[in-house]
């Protein structure tokens, strides 16, 4: 099937999204204040432009680490179904943690994420998505911190992607059909 054509809209700029981690990351430091090591878990792979960003703004100590879990795949709508591709390296048991969140839609990524994570008894486990979609939801979550609510657009960009291109666009954009 021939890719249909598309422009993207600058929906929130590079600008607007880095004044808005430097705030949340001021709140997340007050939260974790006197952390020995907070361990920063990154959702693969819509975070990993957001997780670098708010890092480099927390003054903590912290370390980084990944977990991909999955359920669009390439597909558009989510298949409710939330597989584990890649689990964390290390062991939360005992640890403050953030886990850090592009985009949280029907929720079913974060609250299946938040499960696997508590059963493994971290000291502290928080949550901070960059953007959220309440108006998609089907799970009844919200992450602890939220960068932008925004309305059931279609998104891009910042880590985001449509059919895997467009995560290396600096800002967030609406992705608009032409045909
Ligand atoms: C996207 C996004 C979130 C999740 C949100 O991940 O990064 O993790 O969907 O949707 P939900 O609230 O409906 O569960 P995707 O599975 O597309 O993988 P990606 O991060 O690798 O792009």
């Amino acid at each position: 099937m021939p890719a249909r054509p598309y422009v993207i809209d600058e929906l929130i700029s590079a600008k607007a999204i880095a004044a808005r981690i430097e705030a949340l990351s001021h709140q997340i430091a007050a939260e974790f204040a006197g952390t020995e090591k907070l361990v920063v878990v990154g959702l693969l792979r819509g975070s990993f432009v957001f997780i670098a960003d708010l890092v480099r703004e927390l003054d903590l100590p912290v370390e980084v680490d990944f977990l991909e879990a999955s359920s669009y795949g390439d597909a558009t709508e989510s298949s409710r179904e939330v597989r584990i591709l890649k689990d964390l390296r290390g062991q939360i048991e005992g640890r403050d943690v953030l886990v850090v969140e592009d985009i949280v839609d029907t929720g079913y990524t974060l609250s299946y994420v938040i499960k696997l994570l508590q059963n493994r008894k971290p000291a502290k486990l928080r949550t901070i998505a960059l953007l959220d979609k309440p108006s998609r939801r089907e799970v009844a979550i919200r992450a602890d911190w939220i960068g932008f609510e925004i309305p059931d657009e279609f998104v891009v960009g910042y880590g985001i992607d449509f059919a895997q291109a467009n995560r290396n666009l600096p800002f967030i954009g609406k992705v608009k059909f032409v045909d």
